[in-house]
């Protein structure tokens, strides 16, 4: 392949699998300014807000079309105890948050005021339940507390806190990264603990929980292994957590250099091998894949920006991760049929976010408008994309140039998101639609300055999608030009 020409062929006419919206899902934690500040600011605040829950960022939100939502934690999911976090909030407990920052939480975000935010986002509350430091019982009657319609005490004392009926809550995680933080456990005993803990979740009123199970480290395939076989099929969904860094070298989040950004590309595409290695373990026991790979916490993770908390974990958001982004997804549809659920992390001012806030300021992040672009593939079915690339190699591994990704909405519509990961070389791209006819097509593009482009709060609007120039078609061919370090969507009315 000549340096910077490259052909994407799609079979636009395969009988596939769906691209499961939920894969777009996102998590806010009670960490840094996350919830305190990023989504919460009170009633009384002079920031515009909605029952305490500020306008600005719901209003961006809602342009992601957010399937899903992940809360408490994280981590602190198995240090949360939900009964601190209902009744009236001047009266709630304040403890002190120990993971992140050792800051006092106030409870002023609990149910209600998560529920509140699903609502308004319409989308699906994913709760984190406690096992690393709950109790059965605690579980079982939060569970209660928010799905059951008949009048039981926690019933009534829902409907006292201001919610009559019920909530429908679909996903609930038994535990987060029990193999660490969730209380350090091993694969054989965390697999009995959740058959006791799960078995407690009860369905209540015609709810129907999706129980998801904490799953591996990154490559940990022995911790796949034993819950699929101890657990199996109690389990609807297995979590997998991997984050795009070197954990001792993370390095920071802006103002990199090529090699730093070569470095996190490549750490990226590792997410591939990653799912294959446990879709494959997963595979031996469940071959019918009913049980869901859930990739609930993903993301880059870079050093804080100099003097904030460190336990905040607040960093910057450049063109690099757009790259990420954009690529991450793309992998995620390749292994849709498996993974069914995936969460970005986290939503506001922490790690790979979406969005940032100073005080009342708020701007959007390039990773923002990857989602933004992106969301056209939310359950629509997956095309299969073979692509002949250059490689773009700095450093080892040598990455494929371009990463690709096809589906067909269900109005018909074919989409196919393209990211050109070389730092400084553009790419001539012909794209072959097979079974198709081509008819309108359009391009959105989202290039930077540079591979650190991003927005600040003095420029919030350095990178922002724009209408992709220059697409020319022939028959069911394809052809345009994609920038360096750029991520692009195509629209194609067939
Ligand atoms: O997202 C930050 C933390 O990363 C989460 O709390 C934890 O689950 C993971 O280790």
């Amino acid at each position: 392949m000549a340096t910077g020409q490259t052909k994407v062929t799609i079979q636009a006419d395969a009988d596939s699998f769906q691209i499961s919206k939920h894969i777009y899902g996102h998590f806010a934690e009670h960490l840094g300014r996350c919830v305190y500040e990023g989504l919460w600011v009170g009633e009384d605040s002079s920031i515009p807000n909605t029952r305490g829950i500020r306008n600005d960022v719901v209003e961006a939100l809602k342009k992601l079309d957010i399937p899903n939502l992940r809360w408490p934690g994280g981590c602190y999911a198995d240090e949360y105890h939900w009964r601190y976090g209902i009744g009236p909030r001047d009266k709630r407990p304040r403890t002190v948050n120990s993971l992140w920052g050792g800051v006092v939480e106030t409870h002023e975000f609990g149910t209600h005021e998560f529920m509140d935010l699903c609502e308004m986002l319409d989308c699906e509350p994913y709760i984190a339940g406690n096992v690393g430091s709950g109790t059965v019982q605690e579980m079982q009657e939060w569970v209660q507390y928010m799905t059951y319609a008949g009048d039981s005490d926690l019933a009534r004392e829902r409907a006292a806190n201001g919610r009559k009926e019920p909530w429908k809550l679909k996903f609930f995680g038994v535990g987060n990264e029990n193999w660490g933080c969730g209380g350090a456990m091993r694969p054989e005993f965390y697999s009995d603990q959740y058959r006791q803990y799960a078995e407690f979740a009860r369905n209540y009123s015609g709810n129907e929980l999706y129980k998801i199970a904490c799953g591996p480290n990154g490559r940990d395939d022995k911790w796949t292994e034993v819950t699929m076989e101890r657990i199996g099929h109690r389990m609807h969904g297995l979590s997998l957590h991997y984050y795009t860094t070197e954990w001792n070298n993370k390095g920071q989040s802006f103002g990199f250099d090529e090699q730093a950004y070569f470095k996190t590309l490549a750490l990226a595409t590792r997410m591939d091998e990653i799912i294959a290695r446990h879709s494959e373990v997963m595979d031996q026991f469940d071959p019918e894949k009913r049980v869901a790979l859930v990739v609930d916490e993903w993301g880059t993770w870079f050093d804080v920006m100099p003097d904030t908390n460190p336990g905040f974990l607040y960093q910057q958001n450049t063109m690099r991760d757009a790259l990420v982004a954009g690529m991450t997804l793309n992998i995620f549809h390749k292994h849709a049929e498996r993974v069914r659920i995936a969460n970005l992390a986290q939503l506001v001012n922490v790690l790979q976010a979406p969005i940032l806030t100073d005080g009342p300021k708020m701007i959007v992040t390039p990773t923002y408008h990857v989602l933004e672009m992106y969301k056209v593939h939310q359950d629509a079915t997956y095309l299969p994309a073979e692509v002949a690339c250059p490689h773009y190699s700095l450093d080892k591994p040598d990455l494929e140039q371009l990463s690709a990704s096809a589906s067909r909405a269900q109005d018909g519509n074919i989409h196919i998101s393209l990211c050109n990961l070389h730092h400084a070389e553009l790419l001539e791209v012909t794209c072959e639609v097979r079974g198709a006819s081509l008819k309108q097509i359009t391009g959105r593009l989202l290039e930077g300055a540079s591979i650190q482009a991003m927005n600040t709060f003095e420029q919030p609007e350095q990178v922002m999608p724009v209408a992709l120039e220059g697409i020319s078609t022939s028959g069911n061919t394809i052809k345009l030009t994609l920038p360096a370090h750029s991520v692009a969507v195509l629209s194609i009315e067939s």
